[in-house]
């Protein structure tokens, strides 16, 4: 009786409707996407299975990934960038491997090998006096810290960033950029956090006038408002305003850092070099969660006096340190730079081809591998996030701008890979404009 009435339709509770709306798929997806909903983002799932992408992600290689019951995906969001150098990049693995023969997470209280040889390597690396490394296990702690070092090194409590930045969900980060998650928990600080527009000079150098701002916190191009590129040299702009007033230069280049650009670091297109430093994502491989943030020596005197002042049990695992440092070399390879700036001139004939046919495609925005595109349709990046699930791939709307797709190749795809992509953007907009044509 009991079991007549969790077969009949009519009785079905919600979630069980919908996963049966979406058509056939194994028990054991199911029951993931059940657990899922169940016990950890009831919302979340929901969200996705509406917009017709039940993805729960199984085997993953190189730059694609499969559903728990095969369906095959070019991967062009790459979380972010975490998989910059692939999924499962095997130089990392190794790496990775080689580590756990010998070390484990660490002590953070105590100096270690792995960790003093990982920060050298960076302070080598990164543009200016950046010297200092904090290592974090996650960007947004990153953020946290570089707020933090910024508000001590210059006495003052104002941080200007964008009305449309993402730097994270914990405490300050959290506050700062599009604060809506923030005002949700109660956890906004207006007072504290001042809003201005990107790419609007007139409305920046009116939030550092007063000479009261720690420091200004920058995506060198914003990820979440759908990689809008920076205007002339607005950046060189702001930092020399910052310069004027005081204020510190925070680049947050989680996003566009580690050679997504074509140079190891976003800012050094636009010849800035930052006070601080958040770097993230990708530094990880995927394969053990690690971020960092770099610090001039100015900036990261505290270091110097209050050895305690962040502690983190899992910041700098030595573990996530020798993998970090492998991404390092992979990255600052001249093939792989190269690579990315050859591929972001391949794919960009491409999607300049698919504009003539699609004028749906309205802009493309490209700082080599960073790349947006923009549809003529306030809803278009998410319309075409769903359907190119449909015709294998996988590539996020820009959560700030939902007429963006965010379209992030990898750094060491090749140029069938490509052609591949452009085939499949190329169907998905064909189905549109034949939707959209009332077909
Ligand atoms: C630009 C930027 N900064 C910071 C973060 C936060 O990083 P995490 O998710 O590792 O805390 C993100 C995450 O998406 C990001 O895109």
């Amino acid at each position: 009786m009991a079991q007549a009435r969790r077969n009949d339709p009519a009785t079905r509770d919600p979630m069980s409707q919908l996963l049966d709306s979406i058509g056939p798929m194994s028990d054991r997806k199911r029951r993931a996407l059940s657990l899922a909903h169940e016990f950890m983002a009831p919302n979340r799932v929901e969200t996705f299975l509406h917009a017709g992408v039940p993805l729960v992600i199984g085997k993953r290689e190189g730059y694609r990934i499969w559903d728990l019951d095969g369906h095959e995906l070019l991967d062009l969001h790459l979380n972010g960038g975490t998989y910059n150098l692939g999924h499962r990049n095997p130089e990392a693995m190794a790496a990775l491997t080689d580590a756990l023969t010998e070390w484990d997470v660490g002590n953070h209280h105590f100096p270690s090998e792995p960790r003093a040889l990982l920060a050298e390597k960076l302070a080598g690396l990164v543009p200016g006096d950046l010297h200092y490394s904090v290592f974090t296990a996650s960007g947004s702690e990153a953020n946290d810290v570089a707020i933090k070092s910024a508000r001590h090194a210059t006495g003052r409590r104002k941080i200007v960033c964008l009305d449309a930045g993402f730097h994270g969900t914990t405490g300050l980060c959290g506050a700062a950029g599009n604060d809506e998650t923030a005002q949700y928990f109660h956890c906004d600080r207006p007072e504290e956090f001042v809003k201005v527009p990107f790419n609007d000079l007139d409305a920046m150098e009116a939030a550092l006038q007063g000479r009261d701002a720690a420091a200004v916190l920058l995506e060198t191009i914003p990820a979440t408002a759908g990689f809008v590129r920076p205007e002339g040299d607005y950046l060189k702009d702001v930092k020399a305003l910052c310069e004027r007033c005081g204020t510190l230069y925070i680049a947050d280049e989680v996003q566009t850092g580690l050679g997504r650009t074509g140079k190891l670091w976003a800012v050094e297109q636009w010849g800035i070099e930052p006070d601080i430093m958040v770097i993230g994502k990708g530094l990880s491989a995927g394969l053990y969660p690690i971020s960092a943030v770099l610090l001039t020596p100015s900036v990261g005197h505290w270091l110097t006096e209050k050895g305690w002042g962040y502690v983190s049990t899992f910041g700098g695992s030595e573990i996530g340190c020798q993998v970090a440092s492998t991404v390092l070399d992979i990255c600052n390879r001249p093939s792989t730079l190269e690579n990315a700036g050859n591929i972001s001139e391949y794919l960009g004939n491409g999607l300049a081809k698919l504009q003539q046919t699609h004028p749906f495609l309205k802009e493309v925005r490209r700082s080599g591998l960073v790349m947006g595109l923009q549809f003529d349709d306030p809803a278009g990046g998410l319309l075409m996030s769903s359907t190119l699930y449909k015709h294998g791939m996988w590539a996020m709307f820009a959560g700030f701008d939902f007429s963006v797709l965010q379209f992030k190749p990898g750094l060491l795809v090749d140029e069938p890979y490509c052609d591949l992509a452009l085939a499949k953007l190329d169907a998905a907009l064909s189905e549109i404009d034949s939707q959209r044509a009332g077909g």
